[in-house]
């Protein structure tokens, strides 16, 4: 079966390109939407993109996910810093999730040096831009291979 995957992309993310592109480049989130698409196919899984500046619909999203996604690609954006409620949706679905910045955060200001979401999720790529996203693809369908191997599925 086809690996499933919820790519997430929380608030200000809808204005990549423009939105300061020294730290966030100039591609636009259709375009990395798109790159992910390509790249699932690719690789034989599905991708399903929610883009949302409110943190209500991102945790409607997560808890959603626990009914039809294998595992979640989330940028946090902001929430990142401070969403103890984004924090708790990805613990409860406990669905494999990789947490994605594009800037570099622990080289900015102090407060985004910490994030509440990373305790709770699998692994974390920041700091290369619109090809973290693609690492971190490539690195969670890797790991729901292995674990469906190791549990002697097929795929
Ligand atoms: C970000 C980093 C956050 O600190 C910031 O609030 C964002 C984007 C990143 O992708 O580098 O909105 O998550």
């Amino acid at each position: 079966m086809a690996y499933r995957i919820l790519l997430i992309h929380g608030p200000n993310l809808n204005l990549l390109g423009d939105r300061e592109p020294a730290y966030y480049g100039n591609v636009k989130l259709e375009e990395i939407n798109a790159r992910m698409e390509r790249l699932a196919g690719e690789r034989g899984a599905e991708v399903r993109t929610l883009q949302s500046n409110s943190e209500g619909a991102l945790i409607d999203a997560i808890h959603d996910a626990r009914l039809w996604a294998d595992g979640i690609v989330i940028n946090p954006g902001a929430y990142t810093h401070y969403s103890y409620a984004l924090r708790d949706a990805l613990a409860a679905v406990r669905l494999p999730a990789v947490e994605v910045h594009l800037s570099n955060v622990h080289a900015r200001e102090e407060f985004r040096r910490i994030s509440v979401i990373a305790p709770v999720v699998t692994g974390t790529v920041a700091g290369l831009g619109w090809r973290g996203y693609v690492a971190a693809l490539d690195a969670l369908l890797g790991l729901l291979a292995d674990r469906r191997e190791g549990e002697g599925g097929q795929s």
